[in-house]
């Protein structure tokens, strides 16, 4: 892997070109401001700030952190991570038809094929979406039928990612699962854990029942890990919640024998490097554990996390990121590559991904597709 100063910046459009999956991105952090202030309008919901500055989220009240934040400057990350999670609760909770939550299922969809992404896993956690507790299974339906409209019409294909949140009981989240286990809704292809662990502390104990069970019910399982929590939180992932893949997980790396155990268990890290930066888990790009993770072997996928309110997009996220580290076309083709390897999509999905990768790297004159 190349890590000096590219020759040349990567056109975003080389990157759109790219097939790729991307594995970690929350359904809540894609809603653009034009979608919000429709959903408001219909509504009748009052906005907690000025429309133009809606992502500007610490300049409004309603989601003031009582802790102290580690962000700085302005955006939706200098609220931290639990200023932004409040942001997530209100803005979710203007999704109250099922023609709504269609809706953003559906501009998801397009969002992603826009960056290029032919198949993506969407996390969606219930518990911000209000106006949907105790009908978390018909949100999900409502959310398919966006998702199936989307593919109909060519978009990007999607799978969901449900998600507990940290700081929701044992018996809600087993509840959940135990629905979600009865009505199978289509499309909900793994259980997730997301929130902030900073306020919660090691909950692996707790959700231990629900992964299991979620497992036995032939989901797949993806935990936030490694970002509000250090290496125990990976650990605990691991160990007790039978974890998949790791979103995040940056934090391993101040853990050799975690790094190990990623390696040869092959879990994959999806990370999301300007998330960590912008919600000010890390300060600077050389601080970042990135290249530390990749030369030490671990599958490492780029992914945007809540790309809408943090203002960005994955293409400007593997811009940036290529940019910073010099990683050059080729380097940028396995990323692809493990992005297919580390997603849930089944396997003539993974197979037709893979196809379509190789005829991109031909095309830009790359010989293998490195091995992911
Ligand atoms: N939910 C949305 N974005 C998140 C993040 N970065 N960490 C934990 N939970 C989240
Ligand atoms: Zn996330």
């Amino acid at each position: 892997m190349s890590r000096h100063p590219a020759p040349a910046r990567i056109d975003e459009g080389t990157i759109r070109a790219l097939p790729k999956a991307e594995v970690h991105v929350h359904l809540e952090g894609t809603f653009s401001l034009a979608d919000i202030l429709l959903l408001a309008r219909e509504n009748g919901a009052a906005l907690p700030g000025p429309a133009a500055t809606l992502f500007d989220i610490t300049t409004h009240d309603a989601f003031a952190a009582p802790e102290v934040t580690t962000g700085g400057g302005a955006g939706a990350g200098a609220a931290g991570l639990s200023g932004f999670l409040r942001f997530l609760d209100w803005q979710c909770g203007l999704v109250r038809t099922a023609a709504q939550a269609a809706r953003v299922a559906y501009a998801f969809a397009a969002r992603q094929s826009a960056s290029g992404v032919l198949y993506s896993d969407v996390i969606v956690n219930p518990t911000h979406w209000n106006a949907w507790r105790g009908r978390e299974i018909e949100l999900m339906r409502a959310l398919a039928a966006g998702f199936d409209e989307a593919e109909q019409d060519g978009l990007c294909a999607v799978g969901i990612a449900y998600s507990l949140l940290r700081g929701q009981s044992a018996a809600s989240a087993d509840d959940a699962v135990a629905a979600l286990a009865a009505a199978r809704p289509a499309r909900v292809i793994a259980l997730s854990v997301d929130g902030d662990e900073k306020v919660t502390g090691r909950t692996g104990e707790k959700f231990r029942e629900a992964f299991a069970r979620a497992k036995a019910a032939g989901l797949r399982r993806t935990v936030h890990a490694g970002e509000s929590s250090g290496p125990v939180g990976v650990w605990d992932a691991l160990d007790l919640l039978g974890a998949e893949r790791i979103d995040h997980g940056v934090r391993a790396v101040e853990d050799p024998a975690l790094i190990a155990r990623l390696v040869s268990d092959g879990i994959s890290l999806g990370v999301c490097p300007r998330s960590n930066l912008t919600l000010g888990l890390y300060r600077t790009w050389e601080e970042h554990p990135l290249p530390r993770l990749l030369d030490a072997g671990v599958s490492v996928t780029l992914n945007t996390d809540d790309p809408a309110p943090l203002g960005s997009s994955l293409e400007a996220d593997w811009a940036v990121t290529a940019a910073e580290y010099g990683f050059d076309e080729t380097d940028l083709i396995g990323f692809a590559a493990r992005s297919i390897e580390a997603s849930f999509a089944d396997d003539d999905r993974k197979a037709a991904l893979r196809a379509e990768l190789e005829h991109a790297a031909r095309r830009l004159a790359v010989a293998e597709v490195p091995s992911a």
